[in-house]
């Protein structure tokens, strides 16, 4: 163990063994991908919680609630774990919140652990990521909770010939083997898989394999934005739609932040996922209009500021229940049971998992009104994730 970690290892007892300390200011600790390739995680989140705000205020039962945000600049584990070592010690959150991408979730997970401050998940989705500490709670999604229905609708509406295409690691390697799993399952043949590189993907020679391969469809999970945005133009380039080939994807492919950017080449594309800015509820007109509010007009909210949003009423109900005495277990009771009508839908935390049951709707991109959304057609109610049951 280098010296600073020795340092910040006491720093850290010395914060556990503190008893509970009433707090005015109730901190949360954002940390998020706020620059590099991946920065709007960070900032459709933050964009979520000023929608939050917007509705419910900056204070909740007499507590302020302050967010101090960090920046990871990319999948960087080390930086993630510093930054979140630094909001414990040095700015005392009571609160860990924001991850985008699985790899800074991990990193942090231990820390969390140690400090027994709990870590409100607002996007990573691989599975195991709930199960690395007992202080995380998550209110987006596991990609099996995506991909097992994907592939149920797949095989129900003819689709019996796939090829795969993941990004290579957490999120998508968890796609793949339950996508390949769940759509066997159901009499369906997998012709090819390939995994891309998180970083820097370069989609073309991908993309011709699949064509050569001629499957019916391909199923595709790449981190939500800039990286769908470059796959459909290579399969638009080569000619894949044309070929007869179909596009099945977790809805992080057409994250509505990018959707119409994506242009006509991704209409018709259908997707699994728990949110879109197009879903029809009272609710979600009311998140629509906070979020247009509080963030302008030129971005649209995807499901990472849907889980951001839903993630501060988690903290939000936590200050209040504990009138502001943040203890790490007691805190955890409360996230544990947390319900809500989101945006999205009715959700609930799972206490025995810690994961979010919420509904998985079917979608398919259409042009309303001049833009690109996806408009929901089908549903499957209170999906857990299938790797915990
Ligand atoms: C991650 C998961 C996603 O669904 C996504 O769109 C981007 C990143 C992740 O866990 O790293």
């Amino acid at each position: 163990m280098t010296k600073t970690l020795g340092a910040v290892a006491t720093a850290l007892a010395a914060w556990m063994t503190a008893p509970a300390a009433l707090a005015d200011t109730i901190k949360v600790g954002l940390v998020g991908e706020f620059s590099g390739p991946f920065a709007d995680y960070g900032k459709e989140m933050m964009a979520g919680i000023k929608a939050y705000q917007k509705i419910h205020g900056d204070t909740v039962g007499g507590h302020k609630i302050e967010i101090v945000t960090k920046d990871t600049t990319g999948p960087s584990p080390e930086i993630a774990k510093r930054v979140a070592q630094e909001l414990i010690v040095q700015d005392k959150v009571q609160f860990l919140a924001g991850f985008g991408l699985t790899p800074n979730a991990m990193a942090v997970a231990p820390i969390a652990t140690q400090s027994k401050t709990p870590m409100v998940v607002m996007n990573a989705a691989t599975a195991a990521i709930t199960t690395a500490s007992p202080y995380i709670v998550r209110f987006s999604f596991t990609l099996p909770q995506m991909t097992v229905p994907m592939a149920t609708w797949a095989s129900k509406n003819g689709v019996k010939s796939v090829y795969t295409v993941a990004s290579d690691y957490g999120p998508g390697i968890d796609a793949e083997e339950t996508f390949i799993k769940a759509f066997k399952a159901n009499g369906g043949t997998i012709v090819g898989s390939v995994r891309v590189p998180l970083k820097s993907p370069e989609f073309a020679p991908f993309v011709q394999r699949v064509k050569d391969a001629k499957p019916q469809a391909v199923f595709v999970f790449l981190p939500a934005g800039e990286q769908g945005i470059a796959f459909m133009k290579s399969f638009n380039e080569r000619g894949l739609a044309q070929a007869g080939i179909k596009v099945i994807a977790p809805g992080d492919l057409t994250d509505d932040n990018v959707l119409d950017a994506m242009g006509d080449p991704i209409l018709g594309v259908i997707t699994t996922h728990n949110y879109s800015a197009a879903h029809d509820s009272p609710e979600n007109k009311a998140f629509l209009k906070a979020f247009a509010d509080a963030n302008g007009t030129s971005m649209r909210p995807n499901f990472m500021a849907v889980a951001a949003y839903d993630g501060m009423a988690a903290i939000y109900e936590t200050v209040r229940k504990l009138n502001g005495k943040i203890d790490g277990e007691k805190a955890m009771d409360v996230l544990k049971n947390f319900k809500t009508t989101s945006p999205r839908g009715a959700v609930a935390i799972d206490p025995a998992t810690r994961e979010i049951v919420e509904t998985v709707y079917v979608r398919r991109v259409e042009r309303r009104d001049g833009k690109l959304y996806n408009v929901e057609f089908d549903s499957f109610p209170n999906v857990k994730d299938p790797t915990k049951e």
